[in-house]
């Protein structure tokens, strides 16, 4: 099985004519994607999402060897019907997130034991769903949820099993809006009790003493309350999303590991399965590097074997929730240029502004994360010089910027094509109809050809909304 070479920041299939210039993926130019499906449009190398998929589940088989594993899909990152078979072909689970989620999964075929429901505050429509179809694990974000999910379970006759995530303290991600486990922010139960001070050594018998007494612990004997309606599958944990840092994620291991100690201690309970969520970084512009999965496994593995022994509990399940790093690097977006501005700046300097035909409605990261991205003319080659561009949008923002810092051709014009690497994570499932654009079509690309993944919307779309006279 090949390694995914964790700097390239185009799917493998992607290669340039060195005569013409022009781009292509596997055999199918740039420029024939787009006159067959329009622009803007994102584009999915499949094979890659799939080679990608089976990279990482063998990888974790293989750094926890004799120790069952499950590697779920985190549907936010990007779902269609299409991408949740290929994922779980390769042999991964789905992790779902809202009702639209859960029955795109549902819809694909994916059985409920191969499926996980996450949410800070799921409606009872979505609960009762996840317990009807027998999810695997339903992840609990609050002390109260325990008694909602155990209500439905025993109204329908059914055993849910669930999970209890955990904030465990550790500060990581590429923005602050995608970092999850420090205690001021919305998701999970905290590890330690208010006011806990420093934390110096999370092998300390302090330490431990502090989660035997922390809020986590408290919960997860309430869920133990329930053991007719609820089977306690055990802990998660999702400490952010694109972290480079390999640390982060030993440091939250070793907390839940300490976690599931102080349970046993407290309880004789010793949790079944650990799950240590998503948020493995991928390369977005050249000089970047993504996570290395492999390096990463082996040291969280050997973190959590050593645990065990020194405790004398046997290793648990473990689980994982990559998105991002599933599909981001397979996708990129097709867009034709319009206008073209010159702008002067101090000292002389000049930047152009290269409108395309789309713009934050289907990439919201930079204007939200303030994320990088790069761009590159593909439909020709160029012997012009290169100038300091910036890739903008068509909507009714400044901050409407796809690319905010880059070099083009200078003689980049109205109709050229251009493209956009890595947009295959949340792209499309942050897309918005601001402006009342329509949400661009998602193009599949393997070794047969391209089709329609996810169409386009239409103005029909958007008029059929809006019912009032
Ligand atoms: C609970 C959970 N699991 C997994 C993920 C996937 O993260 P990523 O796409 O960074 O791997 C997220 C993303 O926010 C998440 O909230």
């Amino acid at each position: 099985m090949a390694t995914p070479d964790i700097t390239r920041i185009w799917p493998s299939g992607v290669s340039l004519d060195k005569h013409t210039g022009a781009m292509n993926d596997r055999g199918e130019t740039f420029e024939k994607l787009a006159a067959l499906y329009g622009t803007p449009l994102y584009v999915m190398d499949v094979r890659d999402v799939a080679d990608r998929a089976r990279y990482f589940v063998q990888t974790v088989r293989d750094a926890f060897s004799n120790v069952t594993t499950h590697v779920s899909f985190a549907g936010k990152a990007f779902l269609s019907k299409e991408i949740a078979r290929i994922v779980t072909e390769q042999g991964m689970y789905v992790d779902t997130c809202s009702l639209g989620e859960m029955k795109i999964a549902l819809a694909a075929g994916v059985l409920g034991r191969r499926l996980v429901l996450h949410g800070n505050n799921k409606s009872d429509e979505e609960i009762r769903l996840a317990i009807e179809h027998d999810f695997d694990k339903i992840v609990l974000d609050e002390p109260h949820e325990a008694d909602r999910v155990a209500a439905i379970a025993h109204e329908l006759g059914k055993r849910a099993r669930v999970m209890l995530r955990v904030t465990v303290g550790v500060h990581a991600g590429g923005h602050e809006y995608i970092s999850t486990a420090h205690e001021d922010q919305k998701f999970g139960i905290a590890l330690l009790p208010p006011d806990h001070g420093e934390i110096e050594d999370v092998q300390s018998a302090q330490f431990f003493d502090q989660v035997a007494h922390g809020p986590a612990v408290a919960a997860m004997h309430e869920i133990l309350e329930h053991s007719e309606d609820l089977e306690f599958v055990g802990i998660h944990s999702h400490i952010g999303s694109q972290i480079h840092d390999a640390d982060a994620f030993i440091a939250a291991a070793e907390r839940v590991m300490v976690l599931r100690r102080a349970f046993y201690a407290t309880d004789g309970f010793v949790a079944p399965e650990i799950d240590l969520g998503g948020g493995y970084s991928v390369a977005y512009v050249e000089g970047d590097a993504s996570m290395d999965i492999a390096d990463t496994m082996q040291r969280i593995a050997q973190t959590m074997k050593d645990d065990s022994a020194r405790a004398g509990l046997p290793l648990p399940v473990i689980s994982f929730e990559p998105g991002r790093w599933i599909v981001a690097p397979a996708g990129y977006t097709l867009y034709h240029v319009g206008t073209v501005k010159t702008v002067h700046l101090d000292g002389g300097k000049r930047r152009v502004y290269v409108s395309i035909d789309g713009g934050m409605s289907d990439n919201i990261r930079p204007a939200l994360y303030g994320a990088a991205y790069t761009a590159t003319l593909a439909n020709r080659s160029s012997s012009a010089e290169t100038v300091l561009a910036r890739v903008v949008g068509s909507h009714c923002e400044s901050g409407d910027i796809v690319a905010r810092d880059v070099q083009l051709p200078a003689d980049i014009r109205r109709g050229d094509l251009l493209a956009v690497p890595v947009t295959g994570a949340y792209g499309r499932t942050m897309a918005s109809n601001y402006n009342q654009f329509l949400r661009p079509a998602v193009a599949a690309v393997d070794d047969n050809g391209s089709h329609v993944m996810i169409r386009r919307e239409t103005v029909d779309d958007l008029l059929q909304l809006d019912v009032s006279e």
